[in-house]
């Protein structure tokens, strides 16, 4: 991750992945203004950077600062008012919706606070649902939906329900179904929201451990700035602007 001014030493920390190499997001001069009614609610004001191919990234700042509207135009669920959002070099506001909604199904994977799990399916069948608007054929689905289950200590809940599984299981299972079709990039907006600090604790470790083993891109917000110590790039928010960036080296995060 780097802002133009800043010339951050990025190559110093590449790993055998090419880990910081390729710009996978680049935001350029991006404004998100709300219309409420008669009044005009500024939510982002000229956002600029630039996130790199396995980089983990914490978006911080105050509520209200802005942080679910940036990651809502990473995630192309949403349009800016104004300025241009390159994913993987393609301008994401000159794509057609059905384009667009091709390009985040391969390449982004969400977690989000609720786990949005469909109570009547098991864990198993709940992480195999994406694959099946990806035209995988059913055993390649089911063999790809064994693994991250397993990768995520769920191998003995497969069959379990949502309402048979703890809050933490459950979002286990959210982040198996978010990481089943491969994505490169995983968007968390507040994802140890609705966890008890162990089972947080635990979040972030599966989410490290993504990024570590799986080359991950990670792009996390959260208020708490406990959980963006887990992070190798800060990217803090204020009133709707980028006020700090800062990176830890990566030989503290990566031992080895
Ligand atoms: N859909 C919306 N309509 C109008 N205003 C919004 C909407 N979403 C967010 N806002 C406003 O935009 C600002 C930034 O909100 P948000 O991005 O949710 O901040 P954060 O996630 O950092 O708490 C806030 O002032 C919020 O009230
Ligand atoms: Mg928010």
């Amino acid at each position: 991750m780097s802002l133009p001014a800043r010339g951050l030493k990025v190559k110093n920390m590449a790993s055998g992945r090419g880990r910081n190499q390729e710009v996978i997001l680049k935001l350029g001069d991006v404004w998100k203004v709300y219309q409420m009614g008669e009044v005009k609610v500024p939510a982002l004001r000229g956002v600029s950077v630039e996130i790199r191919r396995g980089d983990f990234v914490a978006i911080i700042g105050a509520s209200g600062s802005g942080k679910s509207t940036m990651m809502n135009l990473i995630g192309c669920l949403d349009v800016p008012t104004k300025g241009s959002i390159f994913l993987k070099s393609k301008d994401i506001s000159k794509m057609s919706e059905s384009d667009l909604s091709s390009l985040r199904g391969k390449t982004i994977g969400f977690i989000f606070q609720q786990y949005n799990l469909i109570p009547s399916l098991s864990a198993f069948e709940n992480v195999m649902l994406p694959l099946e608007f990806l035209e995988y054929d059913d055993s390649a689905a089911a063999k790809k939906a064994r693994e991250i289950l397993l990768l995520l200590g769920l191998g003995d809940k497969m069959s379990h329900r949502p309402t048979q599984l703890s809050g933490g299981q459950q979002q286990r299972v959210s982040i198996a179904r978010s990481m089943v079709s491969d994505p490169e990039i995983i968007l968390a907006d507040e994802p140890t929201g609705a966890l008890d600090s162990v089972t947080g604790k635990e979040l972030m470790n599966i989410l490290t451990k993504l990024w570590k083993e799986e080359g991950k891109t990670i792009i996390m917000v959260t208020h708490d700035l406990n959980l963006a110590k887990y992070a190798h790039t800060r990217i803090e928010l204020k009133d709707g602007r980028i006020i700090n960036v800062s990176q830890k080296p990566l030989a503290k995060i990566l031992p080895g």
